[in-house]
């Protein structure tokens, strides 16, 4: 089955050709970022706008790539939640006109579920069930992953999501939007121990995440070491900031994993991009003799492959879409 897929949910024009779900024929992804760094973020009306000069292009591009024409596709698979709400109605609507002229079926893929089918795409001998940490730029879940398409969200940030902490810090030590990567760059030449930062108590669910109080601190540090004329060690800072966000991922994504009776863990998310993510949870998982499963940096970001990947299962679960489709911008990963 040749699905194409979209993705429009933020600051990513993307589409691609993918066949039975993990064989990718084509990826394309235009982004953005460049137009959004002046603005130190996202733009959400400047996202729309773009996304609608792009995406014929982008769709037009990835069916090139895959030398296959419109015709060739099975169904048409688009993000519909969560995002930016302008900027997911201009896939979900060029979706629905596609799939309407087309005569073929419409697959609503949550974003969430996408960065999770990554890893399908990667290590096709992945199955559920497993235990997910998801960290994105509006995201930070830890969810059980019962079949390819039902999930139980046990754990979630109750503010900024993970992304969102390190872009934060990173601005405050003045790198560009977004700063997760300039972050993880740093890290490699700073020593993590240096500055001691807050790892909050989070009250309720011993899943739950908190990471506005880092972010405060680092933002705090940073302001008063200027205010006193002192020089904040950037390196040194970003290391530190690095190792709090992976400990705390890592600690109770492990935390989960042994009261749940999970041994297999899966990663996903922009963030699992990280290389201190990447190593603690690679070592906590030696450590307990878990199995894990970790995207490829080039599928860890947003994209349109795993759009069409985990189309493809919601399609071969009987979940499609009719011509009512709309966009929405806060879904639950268990509403699906
Ligand atoms: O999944 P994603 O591309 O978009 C959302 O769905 O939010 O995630 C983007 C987030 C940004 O906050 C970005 O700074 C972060 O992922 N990110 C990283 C790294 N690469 C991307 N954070 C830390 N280290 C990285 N290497
Ligand atoms: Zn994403």
């Amino acid at each position: 089955m040749l699905i194409l897929g979209i993705e429009t949910s933020c600051d990513e024009t993307a589409a691609s050709v993918s066949y039975n779900g993990t064989t990718i024929l084509s990826s394309v992804v235009s982004t953005q970022i460049e137009e959004h760094k002046k603005y130190g973020g996202v733009v959400p009306e400047i996202a729309s706008r773009r996304h609608s000069e792009n995406i014929l292009g982008v769709v037009r591009e990835a069916l090139e790539k895959a030398e296959k024409t419109i015709d060739d596709m099975d169904a048409v698979a688009v993000t519909y939640a969560p995002g930016l709400i302008g900027a997911l109605l201009v896939g979900v609507n060029f979706a629905k006109g596609l799939s309407m002229a087309l005569g073929k079926p419409l697959i609503p893929v949550h974003h969430i579920t996408g960065h999770i089918a990554a890893n399908y795409i990667a290590h096709p001998e992945l199955k559920p069930p497993y235990l997910c940490l998801v960290a994105s730029g509006g995201h930070s879940h830890i969810i059980e992953v019962l079949s390819y398409t039902s999930f139980r969200v046990i754990g979630k940030t109750r503010d900024d999501a993970a992304g969102e902490c390190f872009d934060k810090c990173a601005r405050a030590l003045g790198f560009p939007y977004p700063g997760g990567v300039h972050i993880d760059k740093a890290s490699a030449y700073g020593n993590p121990d240096t500055y001691k930062l807050p790892v909050p108590r989070v009250a309720g669910s011993i899943y739950d995440f908190s990471f506005s109080g880092l972010k405060t601190a680092v933002i705090n540090t940073v302001h008063n070491a200027s205010q006193k004329g002192q020089e904040i060690r950037t390196n040194d800072m970003a290391a530190s900031v690095q190792k709090t966000i992976s400990d705390m991922l890592v600690s109770k994504t492990m935390l989960a994993a042994r009261e749940l009776g999970y041994k297999k863990i899966v990663l996903a998310g922009g963030v699992s991009a990280n290389s201190g993510v990447r190593s603690t949870l690679t070592m906590a998982c030696e450590k307990n003799g878990y199995e894990l499963f970790m995207p490829p940096l080039s599928l860890c970001g947003d994209n349109a492959a795993m759009i069409a990947c985990q189309g493809y299962y919601n399609y071969q679960a009987g979940i499609t879409a009719d011509e009512g489709l709309n966009a929405t911008a806060t879904l639950s990963v268990e509403k699906l």
